[in-house]
């Protein structure tokens, strides 16, 4: 099936989060099973320029703007060219002051329009099939292909529901949408226009990235104001948890670290990251966090249970930045416990020293669509300390008494997500790690696990064959 994956960030290139990761990953895993992605983005500054244009605007929501073909990395790029609206010093979403870009609706909606204008009119000889969009960003794609008389299918990947890219009725216009259809079968959203919505409501398919958050989607406290559209679209919901680029994420051969395949290999990468964050040697377990740092992650959790690790001799060592409330939070703490170290930043090198490192990756997220962290963490034996939710719930294995006795245990979860259970879970990460053959026996399980794309590469495949050939 040839695909144009639609999506606001894309690894190697540009990346905030685990969408990134995903979208750069998927192109080369479909095309295992002979599916042809290629990836329209917005060129942000970051983006190399010097590619072929193979389309052209003379106004895209104010200003002319050129699609862009250039092979980069292995991925078959299609970039939205578009200066009024991309070329700009600050984050992909927000400013240097950390507010959102006032036109964000008028950025994304020129992607989506843009996805749409190449679905209608194809690029020379090549046409899509379906188009696939990711969040809210590639929400109005049905909008525009409706407008246009277009009838390839779109499928949405919903990786976090928390974001509607709403925005006032009276941007209808600027926004090009047909007023028409300002309506609750379509983009309209209790009185606002909705991206996401939009999405949901005109895609053929709808998928998120694990099969219990799709659940949890459809209840109030988790489908954050959609749910009530998720259940109306339920018979075309599925769940497809996300893999990992198993080459990037290799014990055995990670540039980064000190390679290993053995357990004892490990552990001279623990001395060499406790010595990078001048964390002492300690008798307990080192715990590692490596996530932005929002309200999303539970880091509030954390600081209100972390004592428990602290007591029984544990450590922490963190690496994130975001919410400045929590970073400020988190450095304070770090000023007066000797065991934890705090790095703000973005490091993706450093990230891999810590799953190295670490001897528990930890996930304390009050909701997490799949998270990708608890993966490495799984791949390089650092035991997975999760909340019992979304992805985490789907791929770590909790330590119970049945499934140690079964040994197909591979980590810690806990419930419900406050900072009592996360604490006692604490308490309980402790005991098992002071049995150093319970603890071995976990690392084994845990590095077997598989977290490649294997699976969920087949379960795309099929979904864009029927969505396709239902067409
Ligand atoms: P989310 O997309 O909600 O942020 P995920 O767990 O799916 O959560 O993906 C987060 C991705 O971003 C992972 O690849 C993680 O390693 C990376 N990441 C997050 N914060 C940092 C950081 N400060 N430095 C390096 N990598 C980070
Ligand atoms: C979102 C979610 C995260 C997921 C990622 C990739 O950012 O917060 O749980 O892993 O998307 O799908």
């Amino acid at each position: 099936t040839r695909v144009l994956s639609v999506a606001s960030e894309c690894a190697p290139l540009v990346k905030t989060g685990g969408l990134a990761d995903v979208v750069g990953a998927l192109p080369g895993a479909m095309a295992a099973l002979g599916d042809e992605l290629r990836t329209l983005i917005p060129g942000y500054s970051a983006v190399p320029i010097g590619g072929r244009v193979v389309a052209k605007f003379d106004d895209l929501f104010g200003g002319p703007a050129t699609v862009e073909a250039m092979d980069h990395a292995g991925l078959d790029l299609l970039i939205l060219r578009a200066e009024h609206l991309f070329d700009r010093s600050g984050g992909l979403y927000i400013d240097a002051f950390g507010a959102d870009w006032p036109d964000n609706p008028q950025r994304f909606a020129a992607l989506s329009y843009a996805a749409a204008h190449i679905a209608a009119n194809g690029l020379g000889d090549w046409q899509p099939d379906l188009i696939h969009g990711h969040d809210w960003q590639a929400g109005l794609v049905p909008e525009y292909l409706a407008q246009m008389g277009c009838d390839t299918p779109f499928i949405l990947t919903v990786h976090n529901v928390a974001f509607h890219g709403n925005t006032d009725a009276e941007a209808m216009e600027s926004l090009r949408l047909d007023p028409a259809r300002f309506h609750a079968h379509h983009y309209e959203f209790w009185g606002q226009i909705s991206a996401l919505k939009a999405g949901l409501m005109g895609a053929a398919q709808i998928t998120t990235v694990s099969q219990t958050y799709a659940e949890e989607l459809m209840t109030p406290h988790f489908g954050m104001g959609m749910d009530g559209v998720l259940r109306h679209r339920r018979h075309d919901l599925t769940g497809i948890v996300n893999g990992i680029d198993t080459e990037v994420w290799d014990p055995a051969t990670d540039p980064e670290i000190k390679p290993y395949t053995t357990l004892k290999g490990k552990a001279a990468n623990k001395a060499a990251l406790q010595a990078e964050f001048e964390l002492p040697k300690a008798p307990g377990p080192l715990g590692v966090l490596v996530s932005r740092l929002t309200d999303q992650k539970g880091i509030d959790l954390l600081l209100d249970s972390l004592h428990v690790l602290l007591e029984r001799g544990g450590q922490l060592a963190v690496l994130g930045s975001g919410d400045p409330s929590l970073e400020v939070a988190l450095l304070e703490r770090a000023d007066r416990e000797p065991n934890l170290a705090v790095k703000i930043g973005y490091d993706e090198a450093l990230s891999h020293r810590m799953m190295a490192g670490g001897d528990s990756i930890l996930v304390p997220s009050r909701f997490e669509p799949c998270g990708l962290t608890q993966l490495y963490g799984l791949r390089y034996g650092t035991i997975p300390l999760v909340a019992l939710t979304g992805g985490l719930a789907d791929t770590v294995i909790n330590a119970s008494p049945a499934a140690l006795a079964r040994k197909v245990a591979t980590g810690v979860q806990f419930s419900p997500i406050t900072a009592e259970a996360l604490a006692n879970a604490f308490g309980r990460l402790c005991d098992l790690y002071a049995d150093r053959k319970v603890w071995t026996a976990l690392q084994r399980n845990a590095m077997k696990q598989p977290v490649g794309w294997d699976t969920s590469a087949l379960a795309y495949h099929k979904l864009y064959e029927a969505t396709a050939s239902n067409a």
